[in-house]
């Protein structure tokens, strides 16, 4: 085979192979909707639209613990792990089980934390993890669909253990997590990502900034 020939095949493998990846980790996510519909609240995992979206603003020098609820199978925890520094660490909470098992499987990397449990025990987590506080949390959770009064622990707790300034950055087809987010944070700002499928607004929640000037 000649040169080209030999490039040509290499660049066919190689996309196959991607799509395969890609394929199977869609698989793995539909499963798990189809036995968890309200847990997981979403028939594909977001887009990379969404991830370079959500985490553009982040101040990754700062970043010293970086939480992520509801990570799946990994589609914003690799981005994270690209760009969070040497010495931080990820710390990702989800409750479904299959999910951490998978990311435990497919990402080795030892910022990363994986634990199977509820965002609304974040603050227990993040004190096994050693933090007293979080930079940044970041939500994939789907809070139209929690149980009862899930919701607005979880924002309570994630207002806790956020350091003065720190970010809730959380994605979502609905717009009532607006009414959580409101009562609970200084400032709140809201987009659309368009290009999501379906498309998604994006909420950037962020705790008081005098409080961080004063600390
Ligand atoms: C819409 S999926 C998001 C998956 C992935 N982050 C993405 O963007 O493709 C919601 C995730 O939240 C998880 N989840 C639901 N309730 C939870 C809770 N109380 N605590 C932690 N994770 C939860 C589900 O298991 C699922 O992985």
């Amino acid at each position: 085979m000649t040169a080209i020939g030999m490039k040509k095949k290499k660049i066919w493998t190689d996309l196959a192979e991607r799509s395969g990846r890609y394929l199977d980790q869609w698989g793995i996510f539909f499963r798990q909707f189809v036995r968890h519909p309200g847990m997981i609240g979403s028939v594909i995992p977001s887009s990379q639209q969404l991830v370079d979206t959500m985490l553009e603003g982040v101040d990754w020098q700062r970043t010293r613990l970086f939480v992520e609820y509801g990570p799946g199978i990994g589609t914003f925890t690799r981005t994270i792990l690209d760009r969070l520094p040497a010495d931080a660490t990820l710390l990702a909470i989800d409750l479904n089980a299959d999910f951490i098992d998978y990311l435990g499987r497919h990402i080795a990397d030892p910022r990363l934390r994986l634990v199977h449990g509820s965002a609304a025990d974040v603050e227990r987590y993040v004190g096994e993890a050693g933090h007293a506080q979080a930079d940044y949390v970041l939500s994939g959770l789907p809070f139209s669909t929690l149980p009862e009064g899930v919701g607005p622990a979880i924002c309570d707790r994630t207002r806790a253990i956020l350091r003065p300034g720190g970010s809730f950055l959380v994605y979502q087809y609905s717009a009532r997590v607006r009414g959580l987010l409101a009562p609970r944070f200084t400032e709140l700002a809201e987009r659309w990502e368009w290009r999501n499928v379906p498309p998604c607004r994006a909420f950037y929640a962020r705790t008081d900034m005098a409080l961080e000037r004063a600390a």
